[in-house]
C-alpha cells in the first residue's frame, strides 16, 4: 500500500526541539498523516507537515459529532522502536467507524499510517524509558451541509505526541458518578471510541476535580448498580488474590491493556474473573478488607493504582493497599510487555 511522503517532513522533524518535561499529549511531532474518503473510497494517504485545518462552519462534524479516534503508543527498547498492538487498534477503529456509519478504514492503511508517522518522528522520541510516542488516529465527517444524515466524505488524520506520564500522582482518587451516565447503554456507543462518549463525560470529570478527585467511575445506565469503567480506562479490583473486572457487555470499551493483562495474569499464575461488580458490594469489600487492591488501566496511563473510591458528597472508601503487590507485579509485567522485553504474541509488536 502506498503512502505519499512529502520530502519536507525530514527537515521539519530535524528542526524541532522539545522540552525535557513533556507531560502527556502537549507537544506534537511536526508531521501528520492524512487520507480522504470521497467517491466511496479512502484515498490520498500522505505523510506531510502538521498543519491547521480550514473548515467550513457547516462541516457536519461540528453539528452532529460524527467522529471517532484511537489512542496507541510506540515504545523504544534499547536500539529498537516498535508500535504496540497496531492491528488490534486498527480493528477497534473499524468497529468504532461502523457504529456511527463511518466507512471502515482498511487495517493495512491504518497500519501504514501509524508506522510511517512513527518512523519519520523517531528522532523526537526520547531514549529514556519513561517516554513514549502517543499516536492519535482519528476520523471526522467533513461534508458540508446541515441535513442530519451520515456524511459522504471524511478526513482521516494521525498525529503523534512524544509524551511522559499521564498522571503525575502515584495513585488516584476516583469519584463514583451517581447522577450522570456516559453514552454507554445497551445498544449505545460505550463499547466504541466515538468522540461523543467523551463529551458526555466532561461535566462529571469537571465535578470530580472540583470535589478533589482525579476521575469519575461510571455505573451501568440501566440500574445504576454495577461498575462499568472509567472515562478513559478499564477498572479492576484484587479480591482475595484474584483479579476481578466487569465482563464486556455492549457498553464497556474492550481495552487493549485490559486484554493484555488477561494474558499476563495467566503467565504470572494470577486468576482473572470477569464478573459484574455491584458498586455497593465493592465499597463494603474495600471497607472490610476483602478487596485488597484496585487499579485502572489503559494505553495512556498504563496501570494506575486507586487510593480511594468516594461519593461526590464526601463519603469515601480508602483501599487498604495502594500500589500493592499484585498491582505492582502486573504494572511491571505490562511495562515489560509493552516495551518488548518479555515474550508476547508476535503480532503484538510491530518493529519500525
Ligand atoms: C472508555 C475507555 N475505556 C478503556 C480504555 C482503555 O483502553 P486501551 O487499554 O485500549 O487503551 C480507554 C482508552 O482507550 C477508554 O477510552
Amino acid at each position: 500500500l502506498s503512502i505519499k511522503i512529502d520530502p519536507n517532513i525530514y527537515a521539519l522533524v530535524k528542526q524541532t526541539s522539545l522540552p525535557e518535561d513533556l507531560g502527556f499529549g502537549k507537544y506534537f511531532s511536526p508531521i501528520m498523516v492524512s487520507a480522504h474518503y470521497q467517491n466511496n473510497r479512502w484515498q490520498n494517504l500522505c505523510l506531510k507537515p502538521y498543519e491547521s485545518l480550514v473548515l467550513d462552519p457547516a462541516t457536519m462534524v461540528f453539528h452532529y459529532g460524527q467522529s471517532i479516534f484511537e489512542g496507541m503508543k510506540a515504545y523504544r527498547n534499547n536500539d529498537s522502536l516498535h508500535i504496540y498492538r497496531p492491528i488490534d487498534h486498527a480493528k477497534r477503529f473499524q468497529l468504532s467507524a461502523c457504529r456511527i456509519a463511518i466507512p471502515e478504514l482498511p487495517v493495512e492503511m491504518f497500519v501504514t499510517a501509524v508506522t510511517e508517522l512513527t518512523r519519520a518522528s523517531a528522532p523526537l522520541i526520547p531514549q529514556d524509558e519513561i517516554f513514549t510516542f502517543y499516536i492519535r488516529p482519528f476520523i471526522f465527517a467533513d461534508q458540508i451541509g446541515l441535513g442530519v444524515k451520515a456524511s459522504e466524505s471524511y478526513l482521516f488524520l494521525v498525529i503523534g505526541s512524544p509524551s511522559g506520564d499521564y498522571f503525575s500522582d502515584q495513585a488516584v482518587r476516583v469519584m463514583i458518578e451517581r447522577k450522570y451516565y456516559r453514552s454507554a447503554a445497551s445498544g449505545g456507543t460505550g463499547a466504541v471510541k466515538t468522540s461523543g462518549n467523551y463529551a458526555c463525560s466532561l461535566l462529571s470529570d469537571y465535578n470530580a476535580k472540583v470535589a478533589g478527585f482525579h476521575q469519575s467511575l461510571w455505573l451501568d445506565s440501566k440500574s445504576g448498580k454495577y461498575i462499568e469503567e472509567m472515562t478513559g480506562m478499564n477498572f479492576f479490583v484484587v479480591r482475595k488474590g484474584k483479579l476481578v473486572t466487569p465482563p464486556l457487555n455492549n457498553s464497556i470499551l474492550s481495552g487493549i491493556t485490559r486484554n493484555t493483562l488477561f494474558y499476563l495474569a495467566k503467565e504470572l499464575g494470577i486468576e482473572v474473573v470477569e464478573k459484574p461488580l455491584p458498586i455497593d458490594e465493592v465499597t463494603s469489600d474495600i471497607t472490610n478488607g476483602q478487596i485488597e487492591e484496585c487499579f485502572i488501566c489503559g494505553t495512556a496511563a498504563g496501570i494506575t493504582s486507586v487510593a480511594l473510591l468516594g461519593e461526590e458528597s464526601g463519603q469515601s472508601y480508602a483501599l487498604h493497599s495502594v500500589n500493592g503487590p499484585i498491582t505492582t507485579k502486573l504494572r511491571q509485567a505490562l511495562n515489560n510487555a509493552q516495551r518488548g522485553k518479555i515474550p508476547v504474541p508476535k503480532e503484538w509488536i510491530l518493529k519500525i
